[in-house]
C-alpha cells in the first residue's frame, strides 16, 4: 500500500440533508487528510465526464439530472490506500444493501440518491481530480 489521493464528493442529497460535517469527520477519524475542498454545483459537462462509463445505461440520464440538481462538496482526500479506504467508508452502492456504520448505510435510503461518490481506482481518481479541480 502507498499514499494515494482520491476524489470524493458529497452528493446533493448529502448536502441537502445536512451530513457534510459527519462525513468529513469520518474521513478524518479514519486518518485520511482533506487536501482540497469546495462547495459547488456540478456542471453538466463535469457530470457527463465523471460518469462517462455509464453513458447509454438506463439510469444515466437520471444520474446526470440528479448530480447537477444542487450543490455538492468536492474533495481530494489522501492517505495510505485512500481509494479503497474511502470506498469502504462509503459502503455498497445501493443504500438498501449498505452495512450499518457505512456512510450510505447510515445516511442513504435509495440507489438514485446515495449520499456520496468515490473514485474506484487510482487511475479514476487522477481523471476525476482533473475534471473537478482543473
Ligand atoms: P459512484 O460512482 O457514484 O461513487 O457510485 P458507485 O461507484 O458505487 O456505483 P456506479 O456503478 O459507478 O454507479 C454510479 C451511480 O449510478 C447510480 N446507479 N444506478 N439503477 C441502477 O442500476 C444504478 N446503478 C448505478 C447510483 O446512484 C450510483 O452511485
Ligand atoms: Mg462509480
Amino acid at each position: 500500500m502507498s499514499v494515494e489521493q482520491t476524489y470524493t464528493m458529497i452528493k446533493p442529497d448529502g448536502v441537502r440533508n445536512g451530513h457534510i460535517g459527519q462525513i468529513i469527520t469520518r474521513f478524518e477519524n479514519a486518518g485520511l487528510s482533506i487536501d482540497r475542498l469546495e462547495l459547488a454545483d456540478v456542471t453538466e459537462e463535469q457530470a457527463r465526464a465523471n460518469y462517462k462509463e455509464h453513458e447509454g445505461k438506463p439510469f444515466y440520464d437520471g444520474l446526470i439530472t440528479y448530480i447537477t440538481s444542487g450543490p455538492v462538496v468536492k474533495m481530494v482526500v489522501s492517505g495510505e490506500g485512500a481509494v479503497a479506504k474511502v470506498r469502504t467508508l462509503m459502503g455498497a452502492t445501493n443504500p438498501a444493501d449498505a452495512a450499518p456504520g457505512t456512510i450510505r448505510g447510515d445516511f442513504g435510503l435509495i440507489m438514485d440518491e446515495n449520499v456520496i461518490h468515490g473514485s474506484d481506482s487510482v487511475a479514476s481518481a487522477e481523471r476525476e481530480i482533473g475534471i473537478f479541480f482543473n
